[in-house]
């Protein structure tokens, strides 16, 4: 069991899950669980393509989209050239799942260099690429820097890359971004047969415990990808609650609403406070600590606040936070300013005024 003493802000999770649809899709779920998941995988791939006004074969369901990134992984290594490495490339400041991913499938990832204000330098990628470059990973917003692509530096960015290589586009956080900065990914997928849009239930939706995510692209390049699949990876709880919830997009929207507001509370507070918070578009921000990471993640520990250094996200200056309820925000900006006011971690505070 968890314990319910510590605020946990370190792994981007939404702070309340669904409960009243839980509480419809629980007993729904039980009732066929001697059952295999197949039909509800059916409606739920269904549900999807007419909620995203695709073709069924266009969408690849999975136990999460960390499992679409493996799979991925090993697509790549598969597609790999006749006597050549596969590789992969991601911005330097990403998701780790990418670098775990490839090294568990023997694919070598080549990281692009971030622009001076933490955003994703689209060029230095595709002068990255290479013979073997067989997948490009961009998680839009990023994680854990919050920053997003614009759409015309996207778009230029498709119509150069090779086709020969596919590109990721991971848009877990995409619901907490300004709708008019938003990029046109469908749309663009739409020409692109090699743009793969990824998206999850675990954020906004609140149940990264059940499970689930999916794809969108072509059905030829999602068969192949599925081949690494094993059968009924994904289970009937998240299927019936995918099914349910994508029923009700009220939940999700109104996530969004409650987290940007709170996001923007803690922003305003901590950048009040001198603490140096990357902007965020996502449920989470990240505080630029040089130095001070791993100081200050057993300091607000001993407050009882779990957040999440970022050596391994290649941050290893940064500090993640995801936003919590109001009593957890309440909670880590009370730390926080008890830890500025014993002097300690001096040099996080320095923009103080
Ligand atoms: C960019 C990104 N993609 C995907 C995920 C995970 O999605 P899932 O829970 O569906 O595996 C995360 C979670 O932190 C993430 O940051």
């Amino acid at each position: 069991m968890q314990n319910k003493a510590l605020i946990d802000l370190s792994r981007n999770e939404y702070p309340e899950p669904p409960l009243a649809l839980l509480e419809v899709a629980l007993p729904r779920a039980i009732a066929i669980a001697n059952l295999y998941p197949v039909q509800a995988l059916v409606e739920l791939r269904q549900a999807l393509a007419k909620h995203h006004d695709v073709d069924e074969a266009q969408i690849l369901v999975a136990n999460g989209a960390t499992d679409l990134i493996w799979l991925l992984a090993r697509w790549a290594r598969e597609a790999r050239a006749a006597g050549s490495e596969a590789e992969a490339l991601a911005p330097a400041v990403s998701f780790v799942a990418y670098t775990q991913a490839c090294g568990s499938a023997g694919v070598r990832l080549r990281y692009g260099p971030m622009r001076a204000d933490y955003g994703i330098d689209l060029d230095a990628l595709l002068q990255s690429v290479s013979e073997s470059t067989r997948v490009v990973f961009l998680a839009n917003p990023n994680n854990p820097t919050g920053g997003i692509i614009g759409n015309d530096e996207f778009s230029d960015f498709m119509a150069r890359i090779p086709t020969s290589v596919m590109v990721v586009i991971d848009e877990a956080y995409r619901i907490f971004s300004d709708v008019a900065a938003r990029i046109h990914s469908a749309e663009l997928q739409k020409r692109h047969a090699n743009l793969l849009i990824l998206h999850t239930f675990s954020k906004s939706f609140g149940i990264a415990g059940l499970r689930l995510g999916y794809a969108i692209g072509t059905a030829s390049l999602l068969a192949q990808i599925e081949r690494h699949s094993g059968p009924f990876s994904v289970n009937m709880v998240a299927l019936v609650a995918g099914l349910l919830l994508l029923g009700h997009p009220d939940f999700a929207e109104n996530a969004a609403r409650k987290n940007n507001e709170r996001r923007s509370f803690v922003t305003d507070a901590l950048t009040q406070l001198g603490l140096r918070v990357l902007p965020s578009q996502g449920n989470f921000m990240s505080i630029l600590v040089p130095g001070q990471a791993k100081e200050l993640a057993d300091t607000l520990l001993s407050y009882g606040i779990r957040g999440r250094t970022l050596d391994d996200y290649g941050l290893p200056d940064g500090f993640r936070i995801t936003v919590g309820n109001e009593l957890q925000n309440a909670a880590l900006i009370s730390a926080l300013q008890k830890i500025k006011q014993s002097n300690a971690l001096n040099s996080i505070f320095a923009n103080s005024q």
